[in-house]
């Protein structure tokens, strides 16, 4: 399938690697919706991108909030033929710090919605492109976004690299099940990229990190990200399985 004909929801598309992705597709002459919690970074991104995308605000982790949006999503593009899995919280944090244990339900946050947030996308998504008229055989791409973190968790990351490892473990499953619909599932394992998510780090960190990643020897920037993403959706032949995406770089 061409770039130009994706309609595509993309969950986190309001900020950094899913919001690089919006920008792709509408550069191509595709349709998005947007789909994140954030309501004022919604609206922003979407009014940004211009007619051809629309902002609904949802909690990716909450099961009728996620099918009533993706409902109202294929209604404004008329199909959905991607869905990007973006919506993503680090949770970072040691099972026993200062504080005591870490409690369950900041555990289970962490699960809700990285891991239950990538299968209720896929659930709603899925359900509207199994009527899509096949191109060349095909129907749709689900792309999760997981993390180098899924392989190399470092300490405090166990409920993030749980949820990671969970996301690379869903797709070949899913890739199979969905070959009879024609729906491609793939995901992309980023190694350190340039968003929000990283300006909690500071500059001092911040190089640190980037000295320990091989060649180039930076963070990928949102955009190397969105390339992939595209790749992916016009490569019929990549499907059920985790593309890492790191420049080398192995978490110590
Ligand atoms: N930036 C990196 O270095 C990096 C590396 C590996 C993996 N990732 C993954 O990439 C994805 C995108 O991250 P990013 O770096 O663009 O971060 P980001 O913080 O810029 O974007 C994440 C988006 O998810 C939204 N979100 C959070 N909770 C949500 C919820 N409950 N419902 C709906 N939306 C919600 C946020 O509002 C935000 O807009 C995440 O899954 C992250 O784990 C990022």
């Amino acid at each position: 399938m061409n770039y130009s004909s994706a309609k595509a929801v993309i969950s986190g598309g309001a900020s950094g690697l899913g919001f690089a992705c919006a920008q792709s597709i509408i550069t191509e002459g595709g349709q998005v919706v947007l789909l994140d919690i954030n309501q004022e970074q919604g609206e922003h991104a979407a009014s940004e991108l211009g007619e051809q995308a629309l902002f609904i605000q949802t909690d990716i982790s909450q099961e009728q909030q996620v099918e009533s949006a993706v409902d109202k999503a294929a209604e404004f593009m008329g199909a959905i033929n991607l869905a990007i899995g973006c919506a993503g919280i680090l949770g970072a944090a040691l099972i026993h710090s200062k504080k005591g244990p870490m409690p369950a339900d900041y555990f289970q946050q962490v699960v809700n919605i990285n891991l239950m947030g990538s299968f209720l996308l896929t659930r709603a998504a899925s359900q509207h492109m199994q009527n899509n008229q096949a191109v060349d055989g095909e129907r749709g791409l689900i792309l999760h976004t997981a993390s180098i973190a899924a392989y190399e968790g470092q300490i405090g990351q166990t409920a993030y690299s749980a949820t990671k490892a969970a996301i690379t473990g869903m797709v070949l499953p899913l890739a199979r099940e969905f070959a009879r619909i024609g729906v491609r599932v793939m995901a992309v394992a980023p190694g350190v990229f340039e968003t929000p998510m990283m300006e909690k780090i500071t500059p001092e960190i911040c190089e640190q990190i980037a000295a320990g990643i091989p060649n180039p020897s930076r963070f990928g920037t949102p955009q190397e990200f969105a390339a992939m993403v595209k790749h992916i959706f016009e490569n019929q032949y990549l499907n059920g399985t985790t593309i890492r995406l790191d420049a080398a770089a192995r978490l110590q």
